[in-house]
This record gives C-alpha cells, structure tokens and sequence, in this order.
C-alpha cells in the first residue's frame, strides 16, 4: 500500500462522517492506497451510495464505483463496507461505523477503486445455462405454473446476483476456479425446482461434481451476507440433497 490522501474537512460542517475508501487502478502501475474523505452529513442523502455520489460530485471525481438502480434490485453496488458485504445503495450512513472503510469485493480482481471483475463470476453463472430448457414445444401462450409450483422459486427469484455471497465464501476464495460458488448455486437450485424446466437430470448430472457443488461445507457466510436475505447455504444443501434422493 502507499499512503493516501486526507481530504479537507467540510467547511462549518457540525456532523460529519469519514470514510476510508479503497483506491486502486492498475492500469497507473501504481500500489493501491487508503484515501480518507470527510462529508457533511446535514448535505448529504441518507444512504452509503450517496455519500460516495457526494464524493464524486463535489470532492473528488477519479473515484470509480459501479451502481444503477439506486434501490437494492440491480446488484451494481456491491462492496465490503466496515468488513461486511453489502449493497451501498441500501446501507444507512446511520449504521456504519466512524469512521467507515469502504472496500471492493473481495476475491475479485479490481477493475479499478471499487470496481470488481466480475468476469469469472458471470462465466461461472452461464456455465450452468441459466435459462429454462424444455423439449416439450412452446406453448402459444404462456407456460403455465399452479400457485404451488411457482412458490417453488421463492427464495430464489429474488437474487439479483450482487455476488456479495460468494466474495464473503471461504471455499471460493481457494476454489474458486472450480467451486461454482453460492450465487451460481442458488441459481441452479433455481432452475431445478421450477416446474417448466424438463432438464432437471442433465442439470443434477452437471451438478454431481467434487469441485463445483461439494466444495461448499456449510459454512454459512454466504447466507449471513446476503443483502436480500437469502439463504444460499439451504438452497445448496437442497441441491445435495437432490443428487441423493436420486441415487437411492
Ligand atoms: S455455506 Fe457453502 S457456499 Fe455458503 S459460504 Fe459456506 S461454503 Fe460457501
Ligand atoms: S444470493 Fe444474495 S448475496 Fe448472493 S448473489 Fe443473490 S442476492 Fe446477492
Ligand atoms: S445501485 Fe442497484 S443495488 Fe445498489
């Protein structure tokens, strides 16, 4: 690390809060550093992502993080704040330690400042062909599903693939070349459990593997992390489960 930056303390400001936020870009062949700012909390929005637009806007623009919706539905803003991950969207600056560090994701390359690399993590969702596969033809209207089956997918449909619970997962961060993670598990749970989807073998075959699904050993850091509050860690046990019921 080299040292950062202290940045001036607002003018007249009577609450303010400090963040101590990762900085890195790779491509300057310089080494990350800690710069710390200082906002006015009397003029600033009530949320994470709004002090670091406040930062952008008014103090230092070079800052780079991703976001979107703004609302906790995108994923964008995922990044470790005070050592958990979570959304910055929807992290109050009243819950946040002072003064706060504000980290990219762990285990993931950083594209730059709080900006992970995502490539590896969205190349492991598409391995499990995230899509319904059916031989039975289309319908010419919608495939229908009854109440029961589509409370299936609750728990699951609600990811939004902020990829908070595999950055916070041990088993990824030293498998992570073959282990496909919570995320991606829970979304092949997804895939299992809906009732329109006719490859429910192939995915389990797909599934039955030392690496890619039993790398997880229920340590539940997955499922303390989740923003949405799902719980990966049960929807992998659920899958195990699958390929057990099936053998016997
Ligand atoms: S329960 Fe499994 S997927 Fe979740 S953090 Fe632990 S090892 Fe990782
Ligand atoms: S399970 Fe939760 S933490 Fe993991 S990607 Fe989905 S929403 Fe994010
Ligand atoms: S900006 Fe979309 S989840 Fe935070």
């Amino acid at each position: 690390m080299e040292a950062g930056v202290t940045w001036p303390e607002p003018e007249g400001a009577t609450r303010v809060q400090h963040l101590q936020v990762y900085r890195y870009d790779p491509d300057s062949g310089r080494n990350p550093r800690i710069d710390t700012y200082a906002i006015d909390r009397d003029k600033c929005g009530p949320m994470l992502l709004d002090a670091l637009i406040k930062i952008k806007n008014e103090i230092d623009p070079t800052l780079t993080f991703r976001r979107s919706c703004r609302e906790g539905v995108c994923g964008s803003c995922a990044m470790n704040i005070d050592g958990s991950n979570w959304l910055a969207c929807i992290r109050s600056l009243d819950e946040i330690n002072e003064p706060a560090t504000v980290y990219p994701l762990n285990n993931m390359d950083v594209v730059k400042d709080l900006v992970g690399d995502q490539t590896h993590a969205l190349a492991q969702y598409t391995s499990i062909k995230p899509w319904l596969r059916s031989k039975t033809p289309a319908p010419t209207r919608e495939r229908l599903q009854s109440p029961e089956e589509r409370k299936r997918l609750d728990g699951d449909y609600e990811c939004i693939l902020c990829f908070c619970c595999t950055s916070g997962c041990p088993s990824h961060w030293w498998n992570g070349d073959r282990f496909l993670g919570p995320a991606v598990l829970l979304q092949a749970h997804r895939w299992l459990v809906d009732s329109r989807d006719e490859a429910t073998g192939e995915r389990l075959d797909e599934l039955e593997d030392p690496f890619k699904l039993y790398r997880c050993h229920t340590i539940l850091n997955c499922t303390r992390t989740c923003p949405k509050g799902l719980n990966p860690g049960k929807k992998i046990a659920e899958v195990k489960l699958m390929i057990q019921q099936r053998r016997s």
